[in-house]
């Protein structure tokens, strides 16, 4: 039975009946297992309950048992959250969803600069430097985001052809940088850790060097509180680049509030993640924390070779799961995950969305973290990466705050910054 099919149902069913029944059944699948996405399996059993077929016992035993099946971790279970909540499932809907949108403190770990020139901050760049746009937003919009028909990586990576041209003065810079903070702020981020390569903005002559001052120049316009990851990136022949890139990552490095780390992104299935050892060394020896794109496009053994390179974080790692040997130590070691779901989706990281191991992840104790990757190329934002998980998988507010918490626990930050963040988490949940 259907979400529509219940809510239709439900409309003709006697008031005391519903008190009893249904408010049990939705109540504890909202909050238990499908929070803003009620599965049929919970509705066809309030049916039943309101039919007088299953007593309202059954209705637990068997919820548990379901529960059991797709999360069998105890971490996961809200056995004492059987509420009784008011029996209109719309109500149930739109007060949970109020609630959450309002405070959640959301964080972004991985975001970057390239891929969040959305249409309005495009056009606002391109004015300050006089470069001409095509002047249908449409036609605009096509080309600052991915088609659906999206068939990889690859291609994914074509997309940032145009907002990269806009990045190539230090206005240009400095200015994206300064407004894509404060769009992500309108968004609801409370902490943001924004990732680009400094030789991807020097078309025009610009020297690495100032692009990282242009870059910070724009984080002290805003309010935000926002660190910087530099990227290298893949690709043959830019050796060079790539250990200036580490050189200049140990000039800035800040606990927090300037450069914080180092990365390593671009097309992972052309430029295995092994080839890329010679800068990741010096970046270990410099104690520059890292992080690098992994089990994106590539498979588990792109995230054993980061690891071995010492990356404190994965970027992705959704192909982490091909090695159980290496999921286990992911798990025994809590390495982070920075899992970007509709950015795998859109670049067939998974060739079937249903197959995504957001919960096999969850269950298992992996510490997964959600994040934007691109949301302007990605038509996203944080709190439709959260919605999006909500709608397909049933993740429930107890599972965001546990991903937000295990963000503070993995963010590039001080411990100041971490223990506000904490607090702000818990006041919101
Ligand atoms: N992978 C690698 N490089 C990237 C990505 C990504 O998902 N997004 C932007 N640059
Ligand atoms: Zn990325």
């Amino acid at each position: 039975m259907t979400k529509q099919e219940f809510d239709k149902y439900i409309k003709n069913v006697d008031e005391s009946k519903k008190e009893l029944a249904a408010s049990w059944a939705i109540g504890i699948g909202l909050q238990q297992v499908d929070r803003l996405n009620v599965s049929e399996y919970l509705l066809d059993l309030a049916k039943r309950n309101i039919e007088g077929e299953i007593s309202i016992a059954e209705v637990k035993r068997l919820i548990d048992e379901y529960y059991d099946k797709r999360c069998p971790s105890r971490k996961y279970r809200y056995r004492s959250t059987y509420t009784r909540i008011p029996n209109d499932s719309k109500l149930c809907y739109t007060r949970l969803r109020g609630t959450k949108m309002k405070n959640i403190p959301y964080i972004d770990l991985h975001c970057h600069l390239d891929g969040s020139i959305t249409l309005d901050i495009a056009r606002k760049l391109a004015a300050l430097q006089n470069i001409e746009l095509p002047a249908d937003d449409a036609e605009l919009e096509a080309k600052l985001s991915v088609p659906e028909s999206c068939e990889s990586l690859n291609e994914f990576l074509e997309c940032f052809a145009l907002p990269c041209s806009l990045m190539q003065t230090i206005e240009g810079i400095t200015e994206s940088v300064h407004l894509v903070q404060e769009k992500m702020k309108g968004q609801g981020i409370a902490y943001l850790e924004l990732r680009f390569a400094p030789q991807k903005h020097c078309d025009k002559g610009l020297t690495q060097k100032q692009v990282i001052d242009a870059a910070l120049a724009g984080l002290k316009m805003s309010d935000l509180h926002t660190n910087l990851i530099l990227c290298l990136m893949r690709d043959k022949g830019n050796e060079k680049e790539n250990m200036e890139t580490i050189e200049l990552a140990k000039e800035y490095l800040v606990k927090d509030g300037g450069v914080v780390a180092v990365d390593l992104a671009g097309a992972e299935a052309l430029f295995p993640t092994a080839d890329f050892a010679s800068p990741f060394a010096k970046a270990k020896e410099y104690g520059i924390p890292f992080t690098i794109h992994a089990g994106e496009a590539d498979g588990a053994g792109s995230v054993h070779t980061a690891l071995d390179f010492g990356a404190k974080r994965i970027g992705h790692g959704v192909r982490t799961k091909e090695d159980t040997a290496l999921l286990e130590y992911i798990i025994k070691n809590q390495i982070p995950l920075e899992m970007c779901p509709n950015s795998n989706r859109q670049t067939k990281s998974v060739d079937d969305m249903s197959k995504y191991p957001i919960w096999e992840y969850l269950a298992k104790g992996v510490k997964v973290t959600i994040n934007t990757d691109d949301p302007a190329i990605c038509r996203t934002t944080i709190a439709k990466e959260f919605k999006y998980l909500e709608d397909k998988f049933g993740i429930t507010a107890a599972d965001e705050k546990i991903m937000l918490l295990n963000a503070t626990d993995a963010a590039f930050t001080d411990a100041a910054t971490k223990a506000a963040l904490k607090k702000a988490i818990e006041s919101a949940f």
